[in-house]
């Protein structure tokens, strides 16, 4: 009797649960956007260059945040600042906000498109997104974020933007780079 029923509850948690997830999630990699994440080793590079400017403790946006691996990875580094990760695929969003309970409120995870998300009240932006992405990103962010507000890409670059300072990851391949860019005051 109690092998009968403890091989229902398997099977139940297998078709129901475990099958489910896995197709969920596969299908979330095959048509979610690009499935790569900031290394880990521009994490403290993007800490650095925070903390140097004061912004320790400010806003980031994560504009396409996957599953949430470097916005968990810069709030450990960086224990007051306040973490948004926007990104549109759903098993992306579900698994970035199991990640983050350990982290309390400070790090939040939303599903959305980047393009209507406010940015009006971030401090900084992180972007590591399709080259493409770029140009029409670029009108929206000097369009709405705060004058000064800092803007930060990994390995990609806003194509008519002049950046105030691009720091090499050590010891990494030279497209291996953080260019942070400064969002200027309207004419
Ligand atoms: C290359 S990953 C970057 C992940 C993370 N930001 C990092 O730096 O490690 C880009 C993510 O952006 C998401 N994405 C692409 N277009 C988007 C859009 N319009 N709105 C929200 N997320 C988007 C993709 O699904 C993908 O998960």
């Amino acid at each position: 009797m109690a092998v009968t029923l403890l091989f229902g509850l398997v099977t139940f948690f297998y078709f129901l649960v475990l099958i489910p997830v896995y197709l969920w999630s596969t299908a979330d990699s095959l048509w979610g956007g690009e499935d790569y994440v900031t290394s880990k080793k521009a994490v403290p590079v993007i800490a650095e260059i925070l903390t140097r400017r004061g912004l320790d403790s400010s806003l980031l946006l994560d504009l396409g945040s996957c599953r949430g691996k470097f916005a968990v990875q810069l709030a450990r580094k960086l224990p007051k600042l306040r973490i948004v990760g926007i990104e549109n695929a759903h098993f992306r969003v579900l698994f970035s906000k199991l990640r983050a309970p350990f982290l309390g409120s400070r790090v939040n995870f939303v599903y959305g498109d980047l393009y209507a998300t406010d940015v009006s009240k971030a401090d900084v932006v992180h972007a590591y997104l399709p080259q493409e992405y770029f140009e029409s990103l670029g009108k929206k962010l000097r369009a709405e974020m705060k004058p000064g507000a800092l803007v930060l890409s990994y390995r990609v670059f806003f194509p008519d933007w002049e950046p105030v300072e691009v720091v090499q990851i050590p010891g990494e391949p030279p497209v291996e780079k953080v260019f942070v860019y400064q969002v200027a005051s309207p004419i």
